[in-house]
């Protein structure tokens, strides 16, 4: 609604008018341009630029030029001379510019519209009253403006048209161009000298004013008549002059002021108005000057009270403009108001919303966060039972564990038992000291996380005590042979410390550097102090750790990817522990491949110890404390070092296992458990795996899939791709025991996948099934003849090139060119050669080899898969089905048909 009420009136088109006055100095030129100037106020789309020409043609035309140039839409123009204004009247006309003449004309049409009276009606008018004042005789005189303009010629042209009639009626003299300035004093010359004249007919009232002076002058006012032109109702004018008697009479001449303006905005605006609009014109005299003055008296007033009513519109629409302002202001502000508000209320509404859910979002967080906290408490509570549980079991551990070490060592000890026992018997020790280990570790760490583990610091000379330590590792590192170095930069070095502890975090330490550092690496500690701390240094030069296994090494439960060890990842963290209850440190940097160095320092004096951790009597009268050297260095010994010994009988083996396990034990252990039926190789890596197994081409592959290098699985790729391989079968044994794990397995064409701990005799069958298997296989295809020489080719030479040689012919069956040359040219050796070998291996030629594996092959897809003898004869190497018909006659006694009907 407030829209709609504001809605305004179709705009209308703002104009220009452009007005060239001849010349703007006299009354009626001002009425005129008072009257446009009224007009034009009620059309407030309008602008109007007046030129004031001041009597000059030239001016005029330059003027009228320069309103075009100011794009004006409208000329009016009151023309100063007929001539030379003509052309530019026209051309603007010819431009587009509407054009209304006013007052004056000139020699063209070219116009739009011309308002004015008629000067002629104007001259007859002034004619006819002279006549009538003079009675048809006397002397007439005629004052005129310039003779170039229209009025001028019209005028004086009416005028003549009707004294001429009276003959009586003289017209003696005419004054043209006048002005008071340049004809005054000649005309008052010549009235003096000529006073017959008794008439003179004034072209405007103010040169008939100026003529009534001198009249009044030479005292002629009396007897010389005046006619003037104009009629002005304004004070002093034309009126007032025939009122005062001044003048006999006056002839109306209208300014037409107003009326041009309505034609130009009919014009403007494309509505109906008139070519020629001729003015009424009247005489003025005695007789109805008074009616005349009330009239424009009235008109006059009448106008002043449109003016103010003018002025107060104006005033009004002042007022109103600013209320109109003020009013948009208003309406913008509500606008804005409305906007804002709906903005909040939406804005409040969201907000609710959100609170709302952020409330309910809360209290789910808060359940959530409580839920989190009872399932934490009771995973915490888990833990620490099953913890405990590890605890007691362990604790349970140990003295059966105990009581099988005891015996055990009386066992070992003991000459009278066989080597092969006592080997088995040294293999159980170790891992009882390694379960030992770990159940102690296990313990300790639980009693230091329960605040149970006392510290009782003495004081001892570290020198002595860790040289011990380090010494108890001497056979281990002849053994491995690893220079094992003590170095000390003190005879002797007192200091505090738990040595039950102490003796654990060393050992520990120790044992890895061991553990982790190759045969004939080494193995360094160092004993020095500074002015706080006494410092040992364990150096190694082996395997070293990765930047994620330096950062998280002396973390429970951590466990390093190492190749070849698997930690309990309890020895650093217990370490560490350990050494913290001392209010010492210990430290370890290491790159990979470089070895490891570990720092670990003890506080010097007794200060930091609380008063109960601190023991007066000595430890240095306390026997060396050595108990722990069997738990870290047993199962650190390479039972590969000891001298091997051979199992069981010694059997003719014609069949070769490879073995490929990294775990020295393991490997020593499958070696001598399957060397008594077998012939073995030993590989503890993958580089060494691929060698042994091009080299040797043995019957059957055993495989762990942990090992270092490339894995397991990546192996039996490789030698189930291998055509020198692809034959051999293939056993992971592994302990990846996951359903998942065991098919990812089968899925590399492994043949068995037995996981560990497995059952001895179970492996054992499965390799003796697998290479009875294999043998029934490769009867299929090479044929009996074969099998029984096969079997026996024991030299490992011979055996390679058999399989090789069998390989490249039964890839090749098919192909019926193919030949002994083939054969040379993949085993790169002479036909001589070829010849020789396989008659030496094979006992026969190598075409009849050839034919043989053809023939098998024939009789193996005529019994398996549903072919015509000729596709058969085809897939089999044979040039024709006749051909293989007549080979496979004299070679079974039968054809292929018939033997396939049987
Ligand atoms: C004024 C005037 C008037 C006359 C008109 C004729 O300039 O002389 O007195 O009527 O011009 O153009």
């Amino acid at each position: 609604m407030l829209l709609a009420s504001c809605q305004k009136i179709a705009k209308e088109k703002n104009y220009t008018i452009g007005f060239s006055q001849c010349t703007g100095n006299d009354s009626w030129r001002q009425t005129m341009l008072a009257e446009m100037k009224r007009e034009l106020s009620f059309h407030n789309n309008i602008s109007f630029i007046y030129k004031d020409a001041g009597a000059n043609s030239q001016k005029q035309i330059q003027q009228i030029e320069e309103l075009v140039k100011q794009k004006i839409d409208l000329l009016i123009v009151s023309p100063n001379e007929v001539q030379p204004l003509s052309p530019i009247i026209e051309k603007v006309y010819k431009s587009g510019i509407p054009v209304v003449v006013v007052d004056r004309r000139t020699d063209t049409k070219d116009y739009t519209a011309f308002i004015g009276a008629s000067n002629f009606e104007v001259g007859q008018n002034a004619g006819r009253y002279a006549d009538y004042l003079l009675h048809g005789k006397g002397n007439v005189m005629e004052v005129t403006g310039i003779p170039d303009a229209s009025p001028v010629i019209d005028r004086h042209t009416g005028f003549m048209n009707i004294i001429s009639q009276y003959h009586q009626i003289k017209y003696v003299k005419k004054f043209e161009d006048y002005s008071p300035e340049k004809k005054y004093n000649e005309i008052e010359d010549y009235l003096k000298n000529n006073t017959d004249i008794d008439l003179i007919y004034a072209q405007n009232d103010f040169m008939a004013l100026d003529i009534y002076k001198i009249c009044k002058q030479l005292n002629l006012e009396n007897k010389i008549k005046i006619i003037g032109i104009d009629g002005l109702p304004i004070k002093g004018a034309g009126l007032d002059m025939v009122a005062n008697k001044e003048i006999a009479a006056t002839i109306l001449y209208p300014t037409g002021g107003q009326e041009s303006i309505l034609t130009a905005v009919n014009i403007l605006d494309n509505k109906p108005y008139e070519k020629e609009n001729q003015l009424f014109t009247t005489i003025i005299d005695s007789s109805n000057v008074r009616i005349m003055k009330l009239q424009s008296d009235k008109i006059l007033s009448q106008q002043n009270d449109i003016e103010r009513q003018q002025e107060i519109l104006n005033d009004q629409i002042k007022i109103y403009k600013t209320q109109k302002t003020f009013n948009n202001i208003l309406i913008s502000a509500l606008l804005l108001v409305i906007i804002l508000g709906t903005t909040v209320f939406f804005s409040w509404r969201r907000n609710k919303r959100i609170t709302k859910k952020l409330q309910l979002q809360n209290e789910e967080i808060s359940r959530q966060s409580r839920q989190l906290i009872e399932v934490s408490a009771k995973a915490e509570e888990a833990h620490q039972a099953r913890l405990n549980f590890f605890t007691n079991i362990s604790h349970e551990f140990r003295t059966p564990l105990t009581l099988i070490f005891a015996p055990l060592g009386e066992l070992i000890a003991n000459t009278r038992i066989q080597q092969e026992t006592k080997q088995s018997l040294q293999l159980i020790q170790r891992n009882v000291m390694r379960l030992y280990r770990l159940v102690s570790q296990l313990m300790d760490f639980r009693k230091i996380e329960f605040k149970k583990m006392k510290l009782h610091a003495s004081e001892n000379d570290l020198v002595s005590f860790s040289k011990e330590i380090v010494d108890s590792f001497k056979v281990l590192a002849k053994n491995k042979n690893i220079d094992l170095e003590f170095i000390t930069t003190e005879r002797s070095l007192f200091v505090w410390f738990d040595t039950t502890m102490i003796d654990k975090v060393i050992f520990n330490v120790l044992s890895n550097a061991f553990k982790f550092t190759n045969d004939h690496g080494l193995v360094h500690v160092t004993i020095s102090k500074n002015n706080d701390d006494a410092i040992i240094k364990i150096e190694d030069d082996g395997i070293g750790m990765t930047k994620d296994v330096i950062e998280h090494a002396f973390e429970p439960f951590f466990q390093g990817e190492y190749e070849n060890y698997k930690g309990t990842g309890l020895g650093l963290a217990l370490s560490n522990e350990l050494m913290e209850l001392h209010h010492g440190s210990i430290k370890v940097s290491s790159e990979q491949r470089r070895g490891s160095l570990f720092e670990i320092r003890l506080p010097l004096g007794n200060q930091h110890f609380e008063k109960n951790e601190v023991e007066n009597i000595s430890d240095k009268e306390k026997p060396a404390v050595n108990e722990n050297a069997d738990i870290y260095t047993t199962d650190l010994y390479n039972i590969s070092n000891i001298p091997q010994q051979t199992f069981g009988a010694i059997l003719p083996k014609y069949l070769t296992v490879l073995i490929i396990e990294d775990n020295d034990e393991m490997r020593d252990y499958l070696a001598s458990r399957l060397g008594t039926e077998y012939n073995i190789i030993e590989a503890e890596n993958s580089n060494t795996a691929l060698h042994a197994a091009f080299d040797a081409v043995p019957d059957l592959i055993l495989c762990d899939i942990v090992i270092p290098g490339k894995n397991g699985l990546e192996l039996t790729q490789i030698f189930k791709s291998d055509v020198r391989t692809s034959h051999i079968p293939l056993i992971l044994l592994t302990a990846k025991d996951q359903d998942f794990q065991k098919i990812e397995g089968m899925e590399t064409q492994a043949d068995a996948y037995i996981t560990k701990p497995f059952n001895l005799l179970f492996l054992q069958k499965t390799i003796k099934s697998l290479l009875r298997n294999r043998e029934k296989i490769k009867d299929h295809y090479s044929g009996e003849i074969f099998s029984e020489e096969k079997s026996q080719v024991s030299k490992k030479e011979d055996r390679k090139f058999l399989i090789e040689f069998t390989a490249i012919v039964e890839n090749n069956i098919s192909n019926e060119d193919f030949g002994v040359n083939d054969i040379c040219d993949e085993l790169r050796i002479s036909r001589v050669q070829l010849y020789r070998k396989v008659k030496t291996v094979l006992n026969c030629s190598v075409n009849d080899y050839i034919v043989t594996t053809r023939l098998q092959k024939a009789k193996y897809y005529i019994q398996h898969e549903n072919l015509s003898i000729s596709e058969i004869a085809f897939k089999s190497g044979f040039s024709s089905a006749a051909y293989f018909s007549t080979v496979f006659k004299s070679k079974f006694g039968v054809t292929p048909s018939a033997f396939k009907e049987n």
